[in-house]
């Protein structure tokens, strides 16, 4: 699996604060069957990250992990909130996304308006840039206001889940709106978002079978997020048919 979206390096947001809790992250995540972590720190006006800051602690960790002889690659990228990508410079931005591959993870504000998300990514397109929504599901505007988001994938934006949305850890209308968002195809990815071991931990596999969707793992944690890095084409989502006796309700079943 490849986690496209996780807080692994330490002390540059509020992810793990010392090189020891990154190892326990990145050794958790290894064996839930992660083989990349693409490390997205939060770029927000918060916590003003810098990619060449993020490179170092990447090629950093990647060493340690190499020497503990975990089998484990991390690879550069960047959590960059809406409110702050129109202050980053043009270079910069192209130097923050996922894995160098042209895309950049674009968080929305928890907020219930999300005015100027559409006009923001439509800018970001016309530059050049391609953009993965990070937890679509969590973010209230989108509750409100469907369509917004359906415009966005439209115009080529993919959705990325957190998984822990699927097992209810964000609240129940999240696990809801998040099947929803995966029945109608508003989903492309789900990433782990974590941000330690074990209270936010590097787990996807589990949660998606838990859900019913492992049939949709393989492309959700391999090949979308494999094509996302290499900045190929983004590979259609399989037909997958329920095989147990209730349909799931990702697929339109009462669950
Ligand atoms: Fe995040």
């Amino acid at each position: 699996m490849i986690d496209l979206h996780c807080h692994v390096l330490a002390g540059i947001d509020d992810g793990p604060q010392t090189i020891e809790d990154s190892l326990a992250l990145a050794r958790a995540a290894a064996a839930a069957g992660t083989r990349t972590i693409v490390a997205t720190p939060h770029v927000s006006w918060e916590y003003r990250n810098r990619a060449q800051a993020i490179a170092g602690l990447v090629e950093a960790l990647n060493r340690r992990l190499r020497g503990d002889g975990v089998a484990l690659e991390i690879r550069p990228g960047a959590e960059i909130a809406m409110t702050r990508v129109g202050d980053i410079e043009p270079d910069e931005l192209a130097r923050l996304t996922l894995g160098g591959g042209g895309w950049l993870l674009i968080e929305p504000p928890f907020t219930l308006v999300a005015s100027g998300l559409d006009l923001l990514i439509a800018d970001l397109q016309q530059r050049g840039h391609r953009v993965v929504l990070a937890h679509p599901e969590r973010c209230p505007a989108f509750h409100a206001d469907r369509s917004m988001l359906e415009r966005l994938v439209g115009s080529g934006v993919l959705g990325s889940l957190t998984a822990g949305s699927l097992d209810g850890k964000f609240g129940a209308p999240v696990r809801r709106f998040a099947l929803e968002l995966v029945s109608d195809g508003l989903v492309h990815n789900v990433a782990s978002d974590a941000h330690d071991e074990s209270r936010r931990p590097p787990t996807i596999a589990a949660e998606l079978k838990r859900a019913g969707l492992a049939p949709l793992a393989q492309w959700l944690t391999e090949l979308v997020p494999a094509a996302i890095l290499d900045g190929g084409e983004i590979p259609p989502r399989p037909e997958v048919q329920s095989s147990g006796r209730r349909r799931p309700r990702w697929l339109g079943g009462r669950g």
